[in-house]
């Protein structure tokens, strides 16, 4: 499985914080925004990386993230030069994704708790699933409506009358399928290329599983400056609380096995002294000691 991270878009509500550095470079509380998508998805498995984001901000993203090696994992980084749609980023990864299944999370889009996206990647074998979650708000997303069945009926794109307040988030999965699918897209009246057309199609082919997330889920949204300060608090509290940190990708990476315990302690050896690195410091001993880390 391949996974791509979006990190477009002009972030022009984040403005003027976004005139030095994207939105998914704006700190969540004590990390960048996209340590936590990138998080996401090397806790669930996923080993091979490609970036898009715009020309401009691809050189910052390379100097926060590199090539991924010191993680154990790979990082690609590929142009989206307009803002065309989250669907024309299969087409931009094409290359990268050959004949693979591919995920694609949204560089802005922050979630924590339970296990359901590491359960859904190994239970994936083909279609697409993506996810439905709760929300006040449905009108701001992708809208998926459910029969008494519990089976998808419609999806919509931001409908200004949403037929339920199940809003899809930003990671979806797919089989190989979706390049196909995306070559043959038109644009949307908005002149995007809509990852939601893409979930209609698989929907109407009948292979489109959505998976409801569970109230022990939380799904923040950092695209306004109060969206940004409330999942920064948010972050702090749960740190705070519990000792540990969320968005942290060197320690999903050892607890996935894609770095050895002696090379997680190098990677924190060479960072600067700073509260990150105590807390890794402090993973590494636990792990040391008791062979496994917070969950
Ligand atoms: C996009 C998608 C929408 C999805 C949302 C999740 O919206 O178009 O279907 O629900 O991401 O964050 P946008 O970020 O363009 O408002």
């Amino acid at each position: 499985m391949k996974g791509i991270i979006l990190a477009g878009g002009a972030g022009s509500r984040l403005y003027p914080l976004t005139q030095v550095a994207s939105k998914q470079l704006q700190p969540v509380y004590d990390k960048p925004m996209v340590y936590y998508p990138l998080t996401v998805l090397i806790a669930s498995g996923i080993r091979e990386f490609c970036l898009i984001s715009t020309p401009q901000d691809i050189p910052r993203f390379e100097q926060l993230l590199g090539d991924g090696k010191r993680w154990g994992i790979t990082i690609e980084y590929r142009e989206q030069a307009k803002p065309e749609g989250i669907a024309q980023a299969f087409l931009i990864a094409e290359s990268f994704i050959g004949q693979d299944p591919v995920t694609l999370i949204l560089g802005d889009n922050i979630f924590f708790g339970g296990d359901a996206f590491p359960r859904a990647f190994a239970d994936f074998k083909s279609g697409a699933t993506v996810f439905a979650y709760h929300v006040t708000d449905p009108e701001r997303y992708g809208v998926v409506e459910f029969g008494l069945d519990g089976k998808a009926l419609s999806i919509e794109e931001k409908p200004e009358h949403p037929r339920s307040n199940y809003a899809v988030p930003g990671v979806y999965i797919y089989d190989n399928d979706v390049l196909a699918i995306a070559r043959a897209m038109k644009p949307s009246p908005r002149g995007e290329l809509e990852i939601t057309d893409i979930n209609r199609e698989y929907l109407r082919r009948g292979t489109l599983h959505v998976q409801r997330l569970s109230r022990g889920t939380a799904w923040l949204d950092a695209g306004t400056s109060t969206s940004l300060h409330d999942a920064s608090a948010y972050v702090q509290t749960i740190e705070k609380r519990q000792g540990i940190k969320l968005g942290c990708p060197e320690e999903a990476s050892l607890h996935r096995g894609f770095l050895s315990i002696d090379e997680f302690e190098s990677v924190v050896a060479a960072m600067p002294k700073c509260e990150y690195r105590d807390y890794l410091s402090g993973v590494a001993v636990e792990v040391r000691r008791l062979g496994i880390g917070a969950a």
